[in-house]
């Protein structure tokens, strides 16, 4: 089974630098004064989870495409679930671990939640992890390779949206009364610091402009395509 702790299991240095020890609730009065974060904690969770459900797109959009056995290049479908390791799996999942579920872990009503969160977290570093070499693979040839990788991606994606809308509406909601006042303010300090860490100055947007090209390479890079055409809604 996966571990429940992604951190005991990934290389965190990373992450060594942003303190995180602090942050908890009650614990402001003796950190410094510091800059405020640009983004609220819950601001760049809500990015970091609409980049991920773009990212999950793209990936559903390579598992149709293997389906209808289009060709689709294993450097589409690698680069694509590059994106979901280094900063689905490695960025956010990570950060939440460090920063967010901590909060609840003790806490009667979400223990139980929060002991899901973390499987699944386990379960999308498994996915994500046989997927990789699939994708890399991937070719006309091989059919048991693409049965597989469409397996393991409807796995992904769907555990993946599940998951996060379930952070989003019964988690998420409850940081601001769990980290109150100057600590939440700290968190969204710490938070910040940190995906910079991860991802570099920029690196969000660096990985949003990624994820754009893969939508583009598979006709999927304008919004308004996704609009149902008018003679569907009649
Ligand atoms: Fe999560
Ligand atoms: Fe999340």
């Amino acid at each position: 089974m996966f571990s429940k702790d992604l951190l005991s299991r990934r290389n965190f240095f990373v992450l060594a630098g942003a303190t995180g020890a602090g942050l908890l609730a009650g614990c402001s009065k003796s950190v410094p004064p510091r800059a405020a974060a640009t983004f609220t904690a819950i601001e760049a969770l809500e990015r970091q989870h609409g980049l991920t459900r773009r990212a999950l797109a793209v990936m559903d959009k390579i598992r149709h495409g293997i389906d209808a056995q289009m060709d689709i290049s294993p450097e589409t479908a690698g680069g694509a679930v590059a994106i979901i390791s280094d900063f689905m799996i490695n960025c956010h999942q990570l950060m939440e671990e460090k920063f967010i579920f901590p909060v609840f872990a003790a806490t009667k009503n979400t223990a139980d939640l929060i002991a899901v969160l973390r499987q699944q977290h386990g379960a999308a570093f498994k996915l994500t992890d046989i997927l990789k070499p699939l994708c890399a693979g991937l070719s006309q040839k091989d059919q048991e390779n693409r049965r597989k990788t469409v397996n393991m991606i409807h796995l992904l994606t769907r555990m993946t949206l599940a998951h996060e809308s379930w952070e989003d509406t019964a988690l998420f909601p409850l940081l601001r009364v769990a980290v109150p006042g100057k600590s939440y303010e700290e968190l969204s300090y710490e938070f910040e610091q940190a995906e910079n860490q991860f991802l570099g100055q920029g690196g969000i947007n660096r990985t949003l402009e990624k994820i754009a090209g893969f939508e583009t390479i598979l006709g999927m890079g304008n919004l308004g395509s996704f609009t149902p055409r008018p003679q569907d809604l009649s």
